[in-house]
């Protein structure tokens, strides 16, 4: 998730660059570059740090006609000089920007190392720079150069590349990253996303998965990656600027919710072997070193706790250990008993929460492993960790949690089964049930996001509710929770979310007329349970809002609404595809309710203090 941007014709360069990567911050903000034509060959200027340590780097300095330029949001590498784009061969023959991650960059990059090449940075996206500078020195044009260098790469990449001896183009290609071309009179731009584009052109080209583009001043030519030439007719953008940036949507708590499938798609990348096989290519745990963990602790908080919580039921359920989930504003005064051979897992979207950083802190001096699950590279939660595993949500501006609770679920998931594999505490069936459920998972999301319409519907009609219970049992009584949470921060319904059996023993008193009840119910063996909680509601005239998966025959029959969710091949996967319906109810009922939805009252982002 950064953004990257290009420009070719007679304006400033840098002055297009610097502009059209402001209006990119909100895709990554952790460090910016540019490389340009500087009269006789390509020159690269990066810092680390907000576009305006970039900006004020550029003070002074001119270029015309032609730059490629990125705002970082890191995955592979600490955000630091180095690691900013753009990237080049030694020579600097080339100079990529890149959005995306390369999945099987370490492969390439051992075999670019054994070719005698010299790496300067951790990033992924350096292997293309020496890839195409390979192909270069082979006799091949750019455009033939880029296709030839993308052969052997997997993964996801919008990319847009300069070359020193051809300073009449930019080059650019995409698979599973957006990229756009934006079309002037005598100009043309590059930009990963339509809203940095919009001061200057309506007109754009929008790549698709496979195309490779050259650019000129006067003229876009498109291939496709064999060479065959491809024609993409123009479209004309009508979003506003504003609109633009959240994708066209009107905030970006939907916009986050709904990129789920492709975070959590990006999550799995190079993760998920297609053989199904689990690898963590980050970690340098060895197989022995997973072995020895007898018990496993996890400490989060809020969307991150709940997350946590999804991760204990899975984790238990296939390894057979005990997981305990602690608030990490609780640890302390737990006065957790230290025992040997715990792994201490660490989660967090920031990286930066103080009471999870401080827990780390009284862990690490009790000598335990850290595992961090973390979404921005190099925070200090990321740091302070013995190990750590990214979340590639890409950057969440919300302040409400999505993309990153779905990521942090994933990377559980895959923690999970990888550990019941080397542990053999899974039947193959099932770990293979698991598998397939995590490569299907991103489309089974896409499904439960197309209950949209329906969910607004709902939410037309209880949005007015005084209180809302989320109901569950198992694992739902998790979801629960988080769905409550999410209804509470942004559309300031109160809320109840005790374990559905839990009901009769107090909070049941609180149904009345109008409160509404939302049951989650994904797991066949608790149906029959959660029938009779289900009755408990609709006696003292309460509405039900049911979420449970096709297979449910039972329970809607006494729902008042009912949306379907599908039914992943393991149930202890289902928390992926019920929590977005509770994420798209809790936005409508906000946005129903008039609520600063992005920015809730009284809450923050990142709680940097205890
Ligand atoms: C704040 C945010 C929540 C987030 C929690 C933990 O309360 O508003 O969305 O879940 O902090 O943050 P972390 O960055 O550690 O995941």
């Amino acid at each position: 998730m950064c953004g990257i941007t290009g420009y070719i014709g007679s304006r400033p360069a840098l002055e297009v660059a610097l502009d059209t990567l402001k209006r990119l911050e909100y895709r990554g903000y952790d460090s910016a570059g540019v490389a340009f034509w500087g009269g006789e060959k390509l020159q690269v200027m990066k810092r680390a740090g907000k576009i305006q340590q970039l900006s004020d780097l550029l003070n002074g300095v001119e270029a015309h006609g032609l730059a490629v330029s990125h705002t970082r949001w890191a995955t592979h590498g600490i955000p630091n000089d180095p690691n900013a784009h753009p990237h080049t061969d030694e020579q600097g023959c080339v100079a990529v920007v890149h959005n995306g991650i390369i999945e099987n960059y370490l492969e390439l990059k051992q075999e670019l190392l054994a070719r005698g090449h010299q790496f300067r940075s951790e990033t992924d996206t350096e292997v293309l720079a020496h890839l195409i500078e390979e192909q270069l020195a082979q006799g091949y044009a750019p455009e033939e150069a880029v296709r030839r260098a993308l052969q052997p790469v997997r993964g996801s990449y919008a990319i847009a590349v300069l070359f020193t001896d051809y300073p009449d183009r930019v080059v650019v290609a995409r698979n599973d990253s957006p990229l756009v071309i934006g079309l002037g009179d005598g100009e043309n731009f590059v930009a990963s996303d339509i809203p940095a584009l919009l001061p200057y052109t309506r007109r754009v080209i929008l790549l698709e998965n496979g195309d490779v583009g050259v650019v000129t001043r006067d003229a876009v030519r498109l291939t496709r990656l064999d060479g065959a030439s491809v024609e993409r007719p123009p479209v004309e953008i009508t979003w506003s600027a504003e609109a633009a940036e959240k994708g066209g949507h009107e905030h970006f708590m939907i916009k986050e919710i709904l990129e789920q499938p492709e975070a959590v798609r990006d999550t799995l990348r190079g993760r998920l072997k297609p053989n199904g096989g689990i690898q963590f290519p980050e970690l340098k745990l060895e197989v022995e070193d997973w072995q020895k963990f007898r018990r496993i602790l996890i400490v989060a908080c809020g969307t991150a706790y709940h997350a946590g919580l999804v991760g204990k039921h899975a984790l238990e359920r296939w390894l057979r250990r005990p997981v305990e989930v602690y608030y990490s504003s609780e640890f302390r005064y737990g006065d957790p008993i230290l025992q040997p051979n715990t792994l201490a897992v660490f989660i967090s979207q920031s990286g930066e929460t103080a009471d999870t950083l401080a827990a780390l802190r009284l862990c690490r001096e009790a000598g335990y492993t850290t595992l961090g699950i973390v979404n921005v590279v190099g925070s200090s939660i990321a740091r302070e960790c013995d190990h750590v595993i990214y979340t590639q949500a890409g950057p969440e501006i919300s302040v409400a949690s999505t993309k990153a609770y779905s990521t942090q679920v994933a990377v559980l998931y895959l923690l999970g089964l990888y550990l019941s594999a080397i542990n053999g505490t899974l039947p193959m069936q099932t770990y293979s049930e698991g598998v397939k459920g995590l490569m299907q998972m991103p489309s089974l999301i896409a499904r439960s996001l197309e209950t949209e319409p329906q969910v607004r519907q709902i939410a037309e009609q209880l949005h007015q509710t005084p209180l809302a219970f989320y109901l569950g049992r198992g694992v739902d009584a998790y979801v629960a929770m988080e769905g409550a949470l999410k209804i509470k921060e942004i559309a300031y319904v109160p809320t109840q979310e005790p374990p559905a059996g839990e009901m009769k023993h107090g909070p049941l008193a609180l149904v009345e007329p109008g409160v509404i009840a939302v049951f989650i119910a994904t797991q066949e063996r608790t149906r029959e349970k959660l029938l009779g909680n289900l009755k408990e509601i609709k006696a003292r005239q309460g509405t039900v809002f049911l979420v449970t998966t096709e297979d449910d025959h039972l329970l809607p029959q006494e729902a008042d609404y009912t949306v379907f969710v599908p039914k992943p091949p393991l149930e202890e996967l289902s928390p992926l595809v019920s929590i977005p319906v509770l994420q798209l109810f809790a936005y409508h009922v906000a946005r129903l309710r008039g609520c600063e939805i992005d920015q809730p009252r009284n809450l923050a982002k990142s709680v940097t203090v205890e």
